[in-house]
């Protein structure tokens, strides 16, 4: 039972009261009202009390998986997660605290419970085995839906097959292929950028959160939109970029009203700026990105022929399409076309899937890199003596393949650093999983980090970073269980894993090489001017190593891992092997 419910057994309550008192008021509007009122109020009190006081102690078949048990009055844990110091800490706490528990079940904000999947067997299940028989949840579809649109991210069911299947094309491995040198020449774009800045300040530190944040938008820019946003200009780039600016990266108090938007929904009525900043960013956006629709429909179809409509091959010959003219050109006709507002969603995923989580992945490459030289020293002498020499500038998507240690330091990357946080679902009817029925609508939640941090899936020296640990001759020294495909759960799994998986692998690995190449990479200073942490530190927990692996810098709580105050990087211009 919900606030809906009780609206609709208040209005038929008061429909029976004033049955029985017809012709017998005054003013039958207002008595109408404040009986509707009373009851709705007192009915929605009784079940507020319910749900937070009895149902989640007493009643529910949850109450016996094992839980923390440091609930705050009303809250939960929902002030533990708004207050950690990252957007992980508090599920890690828990995964410590029942290390062989399936299932913890955990409280938020007035009583709604969560359950996290801690174990392997766990996440597959609810990601393969039982897919489909999950949602993503109503609070996910609306807080992702206001970045994200519909699409496929968003989309469920049949209609998620179906979508699924045209969007396979595009994004084959070996149309993805074919976008590496759009990759390189953004990489080579961001790598002119730093060597401008070295050139105006050689010792000051640079803050490459932002700066790889435009390098991935101008990418899918290109590759989606076939548009050149110009995030990377030092003018500051596009209005386009600007606007995502405001959506992806909005002042605290915006992040704040983010956070609380999860449990209350409040972005359509709250009258403060940062909502209203916020809301017009995602309003202008879509504006844009409806005009880039119906221009490119025009362009492609706007020729006549006599009576007949022309197709101006310029945009669709086989290998020279972006993303958006597949969609008009192959699939706005026929059985299954795309409706404008398809066509919609899908460009929004992309640009949010694709724009924030690459950054991660190279924000905290570099973190990686300018914790431990030898790595980088490591990864120039792979480069420079697997790729040939004319290449250098412009690597294909063999030269890429051919660097086997760097794709070991990039999955150790994003182990270690999970751009995605949270990969949450729910039961539109009660189902079974890992042995306890989870009741409809509870949240599933998986978090990647808690797979990649547990010791028994990666062993004792799971909290240091070590790329040795994915390479091929490793594979039999190395704990059986991280290598299950569910162990590395970065770009989730099943029906639903990422589709821009390879498109991802392929743009961090262009932009790596073009860095690595270029620069050597060294500690900066924070803001406030003092040095930051140097990873040298280790200690213990119980039995298991761990390395200080984020070094001090802060983290956002936010839906992708973000580095709080930016990443700071001194780059020198590399003399050594591979260097340009
Ligand atoms: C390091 C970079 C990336 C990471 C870590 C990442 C992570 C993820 C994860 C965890 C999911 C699954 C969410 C779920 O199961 O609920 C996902 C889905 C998705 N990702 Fe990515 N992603 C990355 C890059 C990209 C890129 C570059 C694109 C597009 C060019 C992209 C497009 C998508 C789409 C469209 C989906 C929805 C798939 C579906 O529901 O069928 N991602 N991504």
């Amino acid at each position: 039972m919900n606030a809906k419910h009780c609206a609709t057994l208040s209005i038929l309550e008061t429909a029976v009261l004033f049955s029985q008192k017809q012709g017998r008021t005054e003013n039958p509007i207002k008595q109408l009202v404040t009986t509707f009122l009373i009851l709705f109020v007192v009915q929605y009190s009784v079940l507020l009390l319910h749900n937070i006081f009895i149902y989640p102690f007493y009643r529910s078949p949850l109450r016996h998986l094992p839980s923390p048990k440091d609930d705050t009055f009303f809250f939960g844990q929902t002030l533990k997660f708004i207050n950690a110091e990252g957007p992980n800490d508090v599920v890690l706490s828990y995964m410590r605290q029942f290390p062989d528990a399936p299932l913890i079940r955990y409280l938020h904000m007035g009583g709604a419970e969560w359950v996290l999947v801690n174990s392997l067997e766990g996440c597959k299940e609810v990601l393969q085995t039982k897919c489909y028989a999950l949602e993503k949840p109503e609070w996910f579809r609306r807080v992702v839906g206001e970045l994200a649109g519909i699409g496929l991210v968003n989309s469920e069911g049949d209609a998620h097959k179906r979508q699924r299947k045209l969007l396979n094309g595009p994004m084959s491995t070996t149309n993805v292929r074919k976008l590496v040198p759009v990759f390189n020449a953004k990489a080579r774009e961001l790598a002119d950028q730093i060597e401008l800045q070295i050139n105006r300040s050689p010792d000051a530190a640079i803050e490459i959160d932002q700066n790889l944040a435009h390098t991935t938008l101008d990418i899918i820019g290109t590759t989606a939109l076939g548009v050149e946003l110009g995030a990377l200009q030092s003018s500051g780039g596009s209005k386009f970029s600007t606007l995502y600016g405001q959506i992806l990266d909005p002042p605290p108090m915006g992040q704040l009203i983010s956070a609380i938007n999860i449990f209350v929904p409040i972005r359509s009525w709250l009258p403060l700026k940062a909502n209203r900043d916020f809301v017009n960013a995602t309003v202008e956006v879509r504006k844009l990105l409806r005009n880039q629709i119906r221009e490119r429909r025009s362009a492609i179809f706007g020729g006549q022929d006599g009576d007949k409509k022309t197709v101006d091959t310029r945009y669709t010959e086989a290998g020279s399409r972006d993303l958006l003219t597949f969609m008009i050109y192959e699939r706005s006709e026929g059985e299954n076309k795309w409706s404008e507002d398809d066509i919609l969603g899908h460009l929004l995923n992309f640009m949010a899937a694709g724009h924030e989580t690459s950054t991660g992945g190279m924000t905290f490459a570099l973190l990686a890199l300018r914790l431990h030289p030898s790595l980088q020293t490591r990864l120039r002498h792979e480069i420079a003596t697997k790729i040939p020499h004319e290449r250098i500038h412009n690597p294909s998507a063999a030269n890429l393949d051919s660097l086997t240690y760097m794709m070991a330091f990039l999955k150790e990357v994003l182990r270690v650093y999970s751009p995605a946080i949270y990969i949450p679902r729910t039961p539109p009817q009660d189902t079974v999983f890992c042995g306890t029925v989870i009741p409809a609508g509870t949240t599933l939640m998986i978090n990647p980090a808690v797979m990649h941090y547990n010791p028994n899936i990666w062993g004792p020296d799971v909290g240091v970073f070590d790329p040795e640990r994915h390479l091929e001759e490793n594979s039999e020294k190395v704990p059986a269980q991280s290598r299950d495909p569910y162990a590395q759960m970065t770009f989730s799994g099943g029906p639903r894993v990422c589709l821009g998986k390879g498109f991802a692998m392929l743009e961090m690995r262009s932009v790596l090489v073009r860095l690595l190449t270029r620069f050597e990479m060294e500690r900066g200073w924070d803001e406030q001017g003092s040095r930051l942490g140097d990873g040298e530190k280790f200690g213990g927990r119980g039995d298991v190593v761990v390395e200080d692996l984020f070094a001090g810098v802060k983290l956002k709580n936010f839906v992708a891992l973000k580095p709080r105050e930016g990443l700071w990087v001194r780059f020198r211009r590399a003399e050594s092997e591979g260097g340009e």
